[in-house]
């Protein structure tokens, strides 16, 4: 039903949070909401953009606006615990399934 995205800094404190939509990386949900993600590639190649993943790893998308070209580490459940804001989302079912998520992510720099 809803997504909420919270965004902490290096040192986790939170800088900020909102509402996701269904079509968009992270990376522009942040920027639409003057949140503040250090980028270069906008394609999922630098990592400059990675970041933690802290909770909601199962909303993440690892392939919503581009392909990943890197494989990342997974917890045991098989979910990225690393995400790159400029090409991942949120799973479109996350919007349609009557729940509430929280999605909590963790700047890198
Ligand atoms: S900006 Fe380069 S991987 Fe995200």
């Amino acid at each position: 039903m809803s997504v909420l995205v919270k965004i902490q800094d290096s040192t986790g404190t939170e800088v900020g949070s909102f509402e996701a939509e269904d079509e968009k990386s992270l990376c522009e949900m942040a920027a639409m909401h003057w949140i503040d993600i250090m980028k270069s590639c906008w394609a999922g190649f630098c990592w400059v953009c990675l970041c933690d993943v802290l909770e909601g790893w199962e909303a993440i998308d690892e392939n919503k606006v581009g392909a990943s070209w890197f494989n990342f580490e997974k917890d045991k459940n098989w979910n990225s615990t690393q995400v790159l804001w400029c090409v991942w989302g949120i799973k479109s079912e996350m919007f349609s399934d009557n729940q509430e998520h929280v999605v909590v992510l963790k700047k890198m720099y």
